[in-house]
């Protein structure tokens, strides 16, 4: 894995900065741009914009890592190639796709469907932007095969039928994943990575494979119930439990991966890249915090951490490292609010609003393609999210959607039918949730399309009294203001 580590070294001497020069990790430097690592993270429920944030900062970087999640994420970046405007939906690939000097790294706490990915790469690539030679997977990431996507499809036709909470999940198989692997069941890229050329291994990973599946097929028989699973479905499982089938897949994706020694010791190589190189990582969230397992609204979350916390479990960089350097979180919030799947959400809007503010928005999945529910800002969910990860700053996106509006509302507490308000955290028992008054503050409106301006002092006098409220009642520094979806479409605000 070393050895590797310095071939990775000719690799950047042939891009932008060298891996070459040692560095003393204890100096720091100054905050973004300059920070050694920062991360992007979202502070709502997904989707606040942090793939455009991410592609906009990603050339100061040098690698740029995901820690968890699959492709349940989307990110949609915008760039124009030759003139031509171009849209890209990804979902596990980082968002320094598109800049070529950058690595890009999924780290041990993320959970990947290899055929998703390759896709993405065939995408990025297809544009004529390098991307399998730029791109790093941790040996400890585990795999989600096929199967585990369609038992997660089945289990949520199984509980619409009211068996149990339905979740709206992604369909990805993230959820099946996380579960195996903490019942240490779960198969890790670095078991099938080199089986194209090492029949022990071959025979070795065989093994694990087989007992997985009959493992699933004892498990989940009850959904090939024809009450939630199709005939298509049924021909799927069918297809998904062969091993030879899955043997023949994972034989061809290894030797693709090894022929661009995608696949290495992770946790190594960043913590050289910190201490030995001084190198920038720039690390993107996935999700949102509050569909944290932990912290968010249980059990409509997903199944990994989404916290800043996270990164130190999902790429294996210890906390008192992150002391020693520059280390800067920057959180990502919507000037409104959003969350696809089911779960409370205190502030969200009747269906008349709510669907006026989803098209004016365009608040349509990357992933699923699903309509997101839409609602006013939420502060005390904000405040929350800020405690479990002390952002140094937030980018605001989207500012531009709520041009139009006669006025904006901030949601600034809850009122729980007990009479308790409630101003910096959510409610931990979700049947709160029921009777539950949002206290709002009302501010005046602006009409103006607001997409051309640059400058925080140009904005109308109302847009720039919303964006100083939201800093004074959650305490957190806005830097950026988003007012459009392209990557120049951004307001740097100084103070
Ligand atoms: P899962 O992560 O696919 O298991 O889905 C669990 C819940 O998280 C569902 O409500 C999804 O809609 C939601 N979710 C997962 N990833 C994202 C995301 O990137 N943006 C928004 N919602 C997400």
């Amino acid at each position: 894995m070393k050895d590797f580590i310095f071939e990775k070294q000719k690799f950047f001497s042939s891009i932008k900065r060298q891996f070459s020069k040692p560095w003393d990790y204890t100096s720091k430097r100054s905050h973004y741009p300059n920070s050694q690592v920062t991360l992007v993270l979202g502070s709502q429920w997904g989707d606040e914009g942090k793939g455009k944030l991410v592609d906009q900062i990603a050339n100061e970087y040098d690698i740029i890592c995901r820690f968890n999640g699959g492709n349940n994420a989307g990110h949609s970046v915008v760039t124009t190639i030759n003139g031509k405007k171009i849209k890209l939906g990804l979902h596990l690939f980082p968002c320094g796709a598109l800049h070529e000097n950058t690595v890009n790294l999924l780290g041990n706490g993320t959970v990947i469907h290899i055929p998703s990915l390759f896709e993405e790469v065939k995408l990025i690539e297809d544009i004529g932007i390098n991307a399998l030679s730029r791109l790093l997977i941790s040996s400890h990431a585990q795999i989600v095969p096929d199967l585990f996507q369609l038992i997660d499809g089945l289990e949520e036709n199984e509980k619409s039928l009211g068996v149990a909470k339905k979740i709206g999940t992604t369909r990805k198989g993230i959820g099946v994943t996380y579960a195996m692997e903490k019942d240490r069941i779960g198969l890790r890229v670095g078991d099938f990575y080199g089986i194209h050329n090492d029949v022990i291994q071959k025979m070795q990973f065989e093994e694990q494979l087989s007992s997985l599946i009959r493992i699933c097929k004892g498990r989940f028989n009850y959904l090939l119930d024809p009450k939630f699973c199709s005939k298509e479905d049924r021909r799927k499982w069918d297809e998904y439990t062969n091993i030879k089938r899955a043997m023949d897949r994972y034989t061809k994706y290894s030797k693709i991966l090894s022929n661009h020694n995608t696949v290495i010791n992770t946790m190594d190589y960043l913590n050289d890249a910190i201490k030995k190189f001084g190198k920038k990582i720039l690390i993107e969230g996935a999700n949102g915090v509050l569909l944290d397992t932990e912290y968010g609204t249980y059990p409509y979350v997903t199944s990994s951490c989404t916290l800043s916390a996270g990164i130190c479990t999902g790429l294996g960089i210890p906390p008192r490292l992150l002391k020693k350097i520059d280390f800067n979180v920057i959180g990502v919030a919507k000037a409104y609010q959003t969350r696809v799947g089911e779960g409370p959400m205190a502030t969200e809007l009747p269906k008349e609003e709510n669907t006026e503010m989803a098209l004016k928005g365009g608040e349509f999945g990357v992933t699923t393609g699903r309509q997101r529910r839409c609602g006013w800002l939420d502060i005390v969910a904000l405040k929350y999210s800020h405690q479990l990860n002390e952002f140094d700053q937030l980018i605001l996106t989207k500012l531009d959607i709520l041009s139009g509006y006669d006025t904006v509302k901030l949601g600034v507490g809850y009122r729980l039918k007990n009479g308790q308000t409630l101003h910096k955290t959510i409610p931990i028992d979700n049947s709160n949730y029921d009777d539950l008054e949002v206290i709002y503050e009302t501010l005046p409106g602006w009409k103006e399309d607001i997409t051309g301006i640059r400058s925080f002092e140009d904005l109308p006098i109302n847009a720039q009294n919303y964006v100083r409220r939201i800093e004074k009642l959650t305490g957190i520094f806005i830097r950026w203001i988003g007012v459009g979806p392209d990557r120049e479409e951004t307001i740097e605000k100084l103070h």
